[in-house]
């Protein structure tokens, strides 16, 4: 896949909308993680270089078309400027944007104020075009979305890739070839991870199951899984995946025991105890230590790897022990290894393993795993030369 690419174009005194992918991590109005805010320092130094006026737009959260202070993007700036060292001024209004100098950026407000954003309504995409000459596309987090700032403004701009979007597709791509690809997946939602395990079913060596997808998992193949959460309405989906995966000659791994307590907390008693023994008010919260040990030795065996979701509740101590130890197995393991998803990202920094252990740690979430089902996403298509 080669992109249109931003490097080599003359953008020198061009109004040029740059849409990057904001929609970070907040606890009280502060960033909690800036790995997204980093991400696009090489595109927008770039640009301001090169004497580009650049005016910055992105999603933050899903404020469901109406104004919503909770979910402005006036919180980022002092991330913004602290970690990629310019002065942001700020239009509260994504359509309206103040005159810039040279070197200056401009952060527009939350583009989905507006329910026209998330319609990728063509008169509004005219609307949010008018002000600029061209657009850049460095969200790549944001790419599985056909929105007007990822997709509909593309109609009315000359558009290119920044380099993160550039970045993100050289380290994903070989993956779409790969053989004997061990699959880490955990957090919650089926949905998101099962076109990715049906993509790499005659490719893959191993599927490695924990999070609450286990447990949707566990309770598909009998099991009782006590008031452990789990997406009942997926139990077939769960159920044909297995089949699949034995068809197709892929080894799902899923936990044999688990850590269960009866509530979520920092000093909670927990059990550690064979998934068949589960029953009643138990929650599992965590994989167990037997299990852990087997997904970190097949970790061990693997040759490429890819993960996207937590092993379980990693924010509270009693729960974090399976994600920590198959983050560090996969940290020192020596082939390709692949990482993406909000949470997964937030357990690294959490457990204070270097982002460079890795041999790619993905800006995207759902973008990662959409581009590894192999869809052409709706961000990127039109980025595509
Ligand atoms: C993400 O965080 O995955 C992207 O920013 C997309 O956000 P969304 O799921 O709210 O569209």
């Amino acid at each position: 896949m080669k992109l249109n690419s931003i490097k080599g174009v003359p953008v020198k005194g061009k109004k040029v909308l740059m849409r990057a992918d904001l929609n970070v991590p907040l606890d009280e109005g502060n960033v909690t993680d800036i790995s997204r805010i980093e991400g696009i320092g090489p595109t927008l130094h770039h640009l301001l270089k090169e004497g580009a006026l650049v005016y910055l737009a992105s999603h933050l959260g899903r404020p469901k078309g109406e104004i919503n202070p909770d979910f402005s993007l006036q919180q980022i700036i002092t991330a913004m400027e602290q970690c990629l060292d310019i002065k942001v001024k700020f239009s509260d209004d994504c359509l309206k944007c103040q005159e810039l100098g040279e070197g200056e950026v401009m952060l527009l407000e939350n583009t989905r104020f507006y329910p026209e954003e998330k319609e990728n309504d063509p008169e509004f995409a005219k609307k949010m075009a008018k002000n600029f000459d061209l657009f850049v596309n460095d969200a790549f987090g944001a790419a599985h979305r056909a929105h007007v700032s990822t997709h509909g403004i593309t109609e009315h701009l000359p558009s290119y890739a920044g380099f993160l979007m550039g970045k993100e597709i050289e380290a994903l791509s070989p993956l779409l070839e790969a053989q004997n690809v061990t699959l880490v997946l955990g957090g919650s939602k089926i949905d998101t991870k099962i076109g990715i395990v049906k993509n790499f079913l005659s490719r893959a060596k191993s599927a490695l199951i924990g999070g609450a997808l286990a447990n949707t998992f566990l309770m598909a193949e009998g099991f009782d899984i006590g008031k452990s959460k789990s997406e009942e309405d997926k139990f077939e989906v769960a159920q044909e995946t297995l089949l699949m995966a034995d068809a197709g000659n892929v080894e799902i791994v899923l936990p044999i025991d688990v850590v269960v307590a009866d509530e979520i907390g920092p000093d909670v008693q927990t059990l550690n105890l064979p998934v068949r023994d589960v029953e009643l008010d138990m929650m599992i919260l965590d994989v167990g230590n037997k299990s852990t040990e087997i997904f970190t030795s097949k970790i061990h065996e693997a040759d490429t790897i890819i993960m996207n979701g937590p092993m379980g509740v990693y924010e509270e101590k009693p729960f974090e022990k399976s994600t920590k130890s198959v983050l560090e197995a996969i940290a020192a393991h020596k082939g390709t290894t692949i990482l993406g998803g909000g949470d997964t990202v937030d357990a690294i920094n959490k457990f204070n393993i270097p982002a460079e252990k890795f041999t790619h740690v993905s800006t995207g979430g759902g973008a990662m795993l959409e581009f590894l089902e192999g869809k052409t996403l709706p961000g990127i298509e039109p980025l595509i030369i």
